[in-house]
Formats: C-alpha cells, sequence, structure tokens
C-alpha cells in the first residue's frame, strides 16, 4: 500500500469532520494531544498486519469473521470481571462456530477503546431539559446534567489508560491459560448452561474434549501445541473521534509505514464514510485494516470510490465492507454493493452487521432490537452474498456476558415488560450472553457447506 504524498496524520484537518466535539478549550485539547503523541504504542504494526493477513483469509472464503462487544464501552462499568464474562461468551461462540463450520473463526472485540458514539440528534430532552447527547466516555460524562456532558479532552487520556488496562489484561486471559480449549467447558456461565442453548454447548464443548483426548492417545502432543492454548483476540472500535486517532498514529521502524496504534483494527461508521471527508481521508493513510459501514443510502458508487480511496493496491484484508440494512431491505440493497465489489476486483471482506438496521422502539419510548429481526438480516445476508458468488465472511454484533435484558427474543423470551429488569446499556440495546450463544447457533448453521453433514 503506498500513502498518498498529500497525507500526513493531520491531513484530515483540511476536510470537513463530522461528530467531532467542539472542545471549549482549545489550548487545553492540544495539550492532551501532545501528551497522548508521546504516550507508547497500544498496539504494534506488525500485530495489526498479522490481523490483515487473517482478514485476508476472511476475503477469499477460508475464514470467518466474529467481532463484537459492547455498542459503548464505559469508564465506570470497568472490571476484569466484566471483561472476563465479554470474552467468555466470544470464545463461546467461536467455538460453537469453528466447530459447526469447520473454518477459523477470526475474533475481533469491540473493545479496549470503543469510548466514542456519533449520534444522529446533537441534543436530547432530559426531563425537560435540553442536554447535548451522550457521546461517549472518551469525550463527557453520561450523567443527564449540563455539567456532565460538557466536553473534556481530558478524557481521551482516560479512555488511552482504559484501553491499555483492557487490553492488558485481554492478553493475559487469552495468552495466559483461560482461553485454552482444555477449558472449553469451564466458558459456559452457570445462568447459560442451565438453557437449551447452554446445554447444546455443553454438547459441542463434550465432543472437543473427546476430539483433543483422541489426538493425545494417537501420540499427538498437545501441550506442544500453541494454538489448542492461546487464542488471538483482537482490538477494534470506531475510528470517530480524530484528535485521538491521530495522536495515536506513529510511524513503524521496520517498514516505515504509518499505523493508528490504537487498535489493531478501525472502522469507519455510517455518519462519517463520506469520501471526500475527514475520516475516509485520515484512514486512507494508516496502514491497519479498516472496515466502513454500509446503511441503507449507499450506493454502489460509494463502494467504488471507498474501495479506491482505502484499498487502491487490492490487499487482501485491507478492507472490511460492514453491511447494516435492516432485516426487510438487505436482500434488496444489499447485491448491487456487492456487484460493485466484484466490478472493482477488490479482495473485500464482506461482514454483516444484523444491529443497527433494527433499532426499534417500543410504545414506552425505550429502544430495543428482536433477536427475530436480527437473524433475518444475518440470513439475507448470507441469500443476498450466496446469490452473488461471493464469501458472507462474518458477523458484527453488540453483545455483553451479562444478563442483560435490552434485546427482546430469545429461547427463554425477553419480553417487552421484562426490558427494564436489567437494562444498563450506555448506548444501544445488545444481545445478552444466552440470545448471543443462540445466535451462534444459527449462524453456524447457515455457515455449514451444504451437503456436509
Ligand atoms: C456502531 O457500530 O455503534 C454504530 C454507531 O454503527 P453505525 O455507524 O453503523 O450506525
Ligand atoms: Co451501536
Amino acid at each position: 500500500m503506498v500513502t498518498a504524498p498529500t497525507w500526513s496524520p493531520g491531513s484530515w484537518r483540511q476536510r470537513p469532520a463530522q461528530h467531532q466535539p467542539d472542545w471549549p478549550l482549545p489550548d487545553e485539547a492540544e495539550a492532551v494531544r501532545a501528551q497522548l503523541s508521546k504516550m507508547p504504542p497500544l498496539v504494534f504494526a506488525g500485530e495489526a498486519r498479522q490481523l490483515r493477513d487473517v482478514l485476508g483469509r476472511v476475503a477469499s472464503g477460508q475464514a470467518f469473521l466474529l467481532q463484537a462487544g459492547d455498542c459503548a464501552e464505559s469508564f465506570d462499568d470497568f472490571s476484569a470481571i466484566s471483561i472476563r464474562e465479554k470474552l467468555k461468551i466470544m470464545l463461546q461462540m467461536a467455538a460453537v462456530m469453528t466447530y459447526g463450520s469447520m473454518l477459523p473463526v477470526v475474533k475481533v472485540g469491540r473493545i479496549a477503546g470503543q469510548f466514542v458514539k456519533p449520534r444522529s440528534s446533537a441534543t436530547e430532552l432530559v426531563d425537560g431539559v435540553e442536554l447535548p447527547t451522550f457521546r461517549g466516555h472518551m469525550v463527557h460524562g453520561d450523567a443527564p446534567t449540563p455539567e456532565a456532558r460538557a466536553f473534556d479532552p481530558a478524557r481521551m487520556l482516560q479512555g488511552y489508560n482504559h484501553s491499555a488496562a483492557t487490553l492488558n489484561l485481554l492478553r493475559a486471559f487469552t495468552k495466559g491459560g483461560f482461553a485454552d480449549l482444555t477449558r472449553v467447558h469451564s466458558w459456559n456461565q452457570e445462568f447459560v448452561a442451565s438453557s437449551p442453548e447452554g446445554r447444546r454447548y455443553d454438547v459441542i464443548a463434550g465432543e472437543i474434549e473427546r476430539a483433543l483426548r483422541f489426538m493425545a492417545a494417537c501420540g499427538i502432543d498437545l501441550a506442544a501445541e500453541r494454538q489448542l492454548h492461546e487464542v488471538d483476540v483482537w482490538t477494534s472500535h470506531e475510528g470517530l473521534l480524530l484528535d485521538y486517532e491521530e495522536s495515536l498514529t506513529r510511524r513503524d521502524s521496520l517498514t516505515g509505514d504509518w499505523y493508528d496504534c490504537s487498535a489493531h483494527m478501525l472502522w469507519i461508521g455510517e455518519r462519517t464514510r463520506d469520501v471526500a471527508g475527514a475520516h475516509v481521508e485520515f484512514f486512507s493513510g494508516v496502514h491497519n485494516p479498516i472496515g466502513v459501514k454500509l446503511g441503507p443510502t449507499a450506493t454502489a458508487a460509494d463502494v467504488a470510490h471507498l474501495c479506491e480511496a482505502l484499498n487502491p493496491g487490492r490487499i487482501p484484508g485491507r478492507l472490511t465492507l460492514i453491511s447494516r440494512m435492516g432485516a426487510e431491505r438487505v436482500r434488496e440493497l444489499l447485491p448491487p454493493l456487492l456487484a460493485a465489489g466484484k466490478e472493482a476486483e477488490q479482495p473485500i471482506a464482506w461482514v454483516c452487521d444484523p444491529m443497527h438496521g433494527n433499532l426499534i422502539r417500543t410504545a414506552s419510548g425505550t429502544k430495543t432490537r428482536r433477536l427475530d429481526d436480527i437473524l433475518s438480516e444475518i440470513r439475507g445476508f448470507f441469500e443476498a452474498c450466496g446469490e452473488a458468488g461471493v464469501w458472507p465472511g462474518g458477523v458484527h454484533l453488540e453483545f455483553t456476558g451479562e444478563h442483560v435484558t435490552e434485546c427482546l427474543g430469545g429461547s427463554q423470551a425477553v419480553v417487552e415488560d421484562d426490558l427494564d429488569v436489567n437494562y444498563s446499556t450506555l448506548c444501544d440495546p445488545r444481545l445478552n450472553a444466552r440470545q448471543s450463544l443462540d445466535l451462534a447457533f444459527r449462524v453456524a448453521e447457515l455457515m455449514r457447506v451444504p451437503g456436509e453433514a
């Protein structure tokens, strides 16, 4: 990949930048940027390259992407337990999907940096008072007061520290024994294990253990196989707050290329994917794998232009396009975009976000999503890809390992009256652990090659 000669980490400032906070004291923001730019990188360029190569296999139909995590991470709900529970459900889902499809599942968290949100409206009414809408803990507090909602650039430093601590624990969990395949049973939480999907999981876990014992009996030294004891869980977030992303951009000493070292993978949101805008300019010059969300207004020309801007060298794994059309319209809206990707001869990893096109409000105004709509959009995505001869490369989800009641449905259905019981998201409604596992089984069924047992 060649970076344009006009590009620099700050060249996005010449372009219109949407959804950026209006810092009250620009000097203070400048001081924070200067401080952040001296901090150690959170990830290494070499790691981002490894993920790019793995995503290249997603693009060519040899692997499947599971990208999932919170809609917005919180500075407050920040503990070893919440990180461990998210990892557990991710590992469980990946085990189900790998076992069901016999394909590698690439695990990417919306984690260790998912602290900034774009919002459709700039303000909201809370008890009759008009306040700036909540845009994530990296820029202000969520409490419904004018003081909490004032933008504070020092929160970028806090966001960096939270990301570093999260990533540190994630590395320990994934490399230090917790993710060992011999512990496949222990990822099933008690409240999930007693449910139909939890029992179904235990059956698979038992089969995986038998397979491991079989390999050991054949004389394979399981202890020597790193892949059985460690997993790679990569980090990602929406690259929305460009002050932060620019400050964490470093030149790789090995290749001389620029990398945004705030996460392995970054994505550009539906609201900031304008090809002439600041976000596309910034991400055109860093060499990380990049995702772009595509909603119902995306056109074939947008796909062609985004491909040209972000992956002119057609590098496999560089570009992931994440469709989020809504269950009702995916069959109609996705095919022309898939065709445009083929026309451009681009090695795109096509992924389905079945969450953001399926938001509804209950009669009392609570934001929610129906698991049935989410599953229906995934089915529509698989069908559209199948007809176009394009590999359906993965899913992008909002979930939590906890027992929340934010999305409707599931085998022990969450109904409208339950939504109040444990509705704790800072932003969009997330799948709970049982709904996520249920979804993993459905996706595994869709992934199974027709004709295979
Ligand atoms: C998100 O992923 O949380 C999000 C805001 O998505 P989108 O840009 O697709 O609306
Ligand atoms: Co969201």
